[in-house]
């Protein structure tokens, strides 16, 4: 990762046309000018959930360095980070933790050269230190702890020296740390996670992610839909009707107790049913195209498939067949 490579220029947005909010298009928050390789691409199909831009907005313009976001999977947690930051035009230099990641991978580290000396790299989180731009480390309690630790220091926006230089590096303003997590207690079956020592933990602002209610995850369906060519009318009839099952599932999954229902139905595999019913739409399938598509968007074993099947008839108002 080359350093300081890009000209970072101030740009004004206004939150009204940028994330909807109800305030005056006057209203504007500074970002950066387009064209930052780090600046998330921007999807149109987004939908902010009000009380999470709240959260993320009163940390944006807070003294804080870094806040948490946790969550069950595909709760949208990643995405509001990066769809915040693309809005912004702002970086976001993203890291995937996985086990493995050192801490000096994230803050910097020595890499031979073809003349045989040594050359300093940033890693992603000193890049953003040293521009007052984000860093998000995703996946964050997959981290070793000790590893965490590590950032401690420049979490909380001290300067670090680093050592084998003695170079002081002093985070610039604006320098933010956001990290996303499942939730150590998910009832959700994901392996792996650790917990985070209380000393690191302290250093975040925490917010929680969970999916969108049925109005806002309908319209994030239509706009799916609708970047793909589908008419309005198609897609919120189609968006009506698969996020009616995913909150059934949903539902069904939170009271289950026979452990039929493995998983709840996410926003991600909402939309990828919803995209595979527009292209299954002719299939001559027994169950109907509609339980076709679902099939193949939604891993499911056969005793959940029997239960989801049925929600789903019902949201259509279908017969055993598929047709009404
Ligand atoms: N508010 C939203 N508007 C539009 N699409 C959304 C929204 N929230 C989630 N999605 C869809 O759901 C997908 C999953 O969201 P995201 O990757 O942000 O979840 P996550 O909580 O980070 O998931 P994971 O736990 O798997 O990392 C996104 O790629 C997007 O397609
Ligand atoms: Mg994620």
């Amino acid at each position: 990762m080359e350093t300081n490579s890009y000209p970072l220029v101030k740009a004004f947005y206004s939150p009204a046309q940028e994330f909807g909010l109800p305030v005056p298009a006057t209203v504007k928050i500074p970002g950066f000018e387009a064209g930052h390789p780090a600046a998330p691409p921007i999807n149109e199909g987004y939908v902010f959930m009000p009380e999470k831009l709240r959260d993320i907005l009163a940390f944006w313009q807070s003294s804080e360095k870094a806040l948490k976001i946790i969550g069950d999977p595909a709760t949208g947690k990643t995405s509001l980070v990066e769809q915040f930051h693309a809005r912004l035009r702002w970086p976001l230099y993203k890291v995937s933790c996985s086990p493995g990641t050192e801490s000096r991978e994230l803050i910097g580290q020595f890499f031979p050269t073809a003349d045989g000396s040594l050359k300093w790299v940033d890693g992603p989180v000193l890049r953003a230190a040293r521009e007052g731009t984000s860093v998000l480390l995703d996946e964050y309690n997959v981290l070793e702890p000790g590893e965490s630790t590590g950032l401690n220091m420049l979490i909380e926006g001290y300067s670090i020296v680093i050592p084998s230089t003695g170079e002081v590096v002093v985070p610039a303003a604006g320098f933010k740390v956001f990290a996303t997590e499942n939730s150590v207690e998910s009832s959700l079956s994901v392996v792996g996670r650790n917990v985070q020592d209380v000393a690191n933990d302290d250093r975040f602002m925490v917010t929680t992610a969970s999916y969108l209610p049925p109005e806002l995850e309908e319209r994030a369906v239509v706009n799916a839909l609708v970047g793909d060519g589908v008419s309005p009318d198609v897609a919120t009839m189609i968006a009506q009707q698969v996020v009616k099952v995913a909150n059934s599932v949903r539902a069904a999954y939170r009271t289950d107790k026979s452990g039929v229902m493995t998983k709840p139905m996410t926003t991600r595999s909402a939309i990828r049913w919803a995209r595979l019913v527009r292209r299954f739409a002719n299939v001559n399938d027994s169950d109907g195209p509609m339980v076709y598509a679902l099939r193949r968007a939604f891993q499911m074993n056969a005793e959940m498939d029997a239960v989801v099947t049925e929600f789903t008839r019902a949201a259509l108002g279908t017969g055993t067949n598929g047709q009404p």
